[in-house]
């Protein structure tokens, strides 16, 4: 079977480190390029720093991980500690990993990979902001038409935002490389808050995944009961919604997931909805002025998710 090439550009993360086992699970059927880290719920050297641990827990020290932005393009950091932990990884006893960090930076590295390939090759997975992405594509535009589909975790139109009541959090902490992103050109599908919120780690699922009984299926769960309880809290719902992950869901089988092609903008400039993204989902505007740019998850089989998880963890026995 011919591999899918991947690269994974994310901010661990709680959800993003379930992310990164879930892709470390099929190895089998992705090619994954790299490992770049951004800035985002924690600093970036904790996000490079925890990549790595993932790493060394499943066993993957064979992959390259960069490290990317320590902030967004235009402006200051914004982290999420209060979610995922003052290390980014509540649940799991950090430590400084073996593995190195390649020296390379995280946008250099997408860049070059990305100018040794075919077009339309490569498909980008991106759960964090998107400050790496943009910078590779404003330094290089002639790579974006190496990339097949940027498959991305973020945004929000009908739950709301999950950091002020419009913005959801990886497309507030850099707007403005999100706009860059969907304006490139590359096709996006774009996994917000709206299916998000329907994918949650309930009690009954932690306890189907602690049965698996293996070293990563057990982090797995480590990491989303904390997790899992601050979004109960909050959200007043049985489990905290799994927003990672449902990108390598995606990837693994689209069939998991409604996706309406849609316009969406990012605002950049107000400071009340800064992050918001607007959807058109019912197609209002003017497709000359705002083209469709993106493929909106709507809907979710969130049972499937969870089925997909099992297994992916299940291979770890
Ligand atoms: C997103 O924000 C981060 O805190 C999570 O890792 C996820 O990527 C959800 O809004
Ligand atoms: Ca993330």
């Amino acid at each position: 079977m011919t591999k899918t090439p991947i690269i994974i550009d994310c901010d661990p993360g709680q959800d993003d480190a379930v992310m990164l086992m879930m892709a470390f699970a099929k190895r089998d059927q992705l090619d994954i390029l790299g490992i770049c880290t951004v800035a985002g719920n924690v600093s970036i050297d904790k996000t490079t720093r925890n990549a790595r641990i993932i790493c060394e827990i499943c066993g993957q020290t064979d992959i390259p991980v960069y490290a990317g932005y320590a902030a967004p393009l235009k402006r200051r950091l914004f982290t999420a500690d209060e979610v995922h932990g003052e290390e980014g990884m509540n649940g799991v006893k950090v430590y400084e990993p073996e593995m190195p960090v390649q020296e390379k930076h995280a946008v250099n590295f997408i860049v070059d990979i990305l100018r040794e390939k075919e077009d339309g090759e490569v498909t980008l997975i991106v759960t964090g902001p998107m400050t790496n992405i943009a910078a590779a594509f404003s330094q290089a535009p002639g790579i974006k038409k190496k990339v097949k589909e940027i498959i991305l975790m973020g945004g929000a139109l009908r739950m709301g935002g999950n950091v002020t009541p419009s913005a959801e959090f990886n497309i507030f902490v850099d707007p403005e490389a999100a706009h860059i992103v969907y304006k490139s050109g590359v096709k996006t599908v774009t996994i917000g808050l709206d299916v998000t919120h329907q994918v949650l780690a309930s009690n009954a699922r932690l306890a189907r995944i602690k049965a698996i009984g293996n070293k990563v299926a057990d982090t797995a769960c480590e990491i989303l009961g904390p997790y899992s309880f601050f979004d109960s809290e909050k959200y007043g719902t049985d489990g905290g919604p799994l927003h990672d992950p449902c990108t390598i869901a995606y990837l693994l089988d689209p069939s998991l997931f409604k996706t309406k092609f849609c316009n969406i903008e990012v605002e950049c400039n107000s400071e009340l909805t800064v992050g918001h993204t607007a959807v058109d989902f019912w197609e209002g505007m003017d497709p000359k002025e705002r083209p469709k740019n993106t493929h909106w998850a709507y809907e979710v089989d969130d049972k499937g998710v969870y089925r997909l998880l099992e297994e992916c963890l299940a291979t770890f026995s």
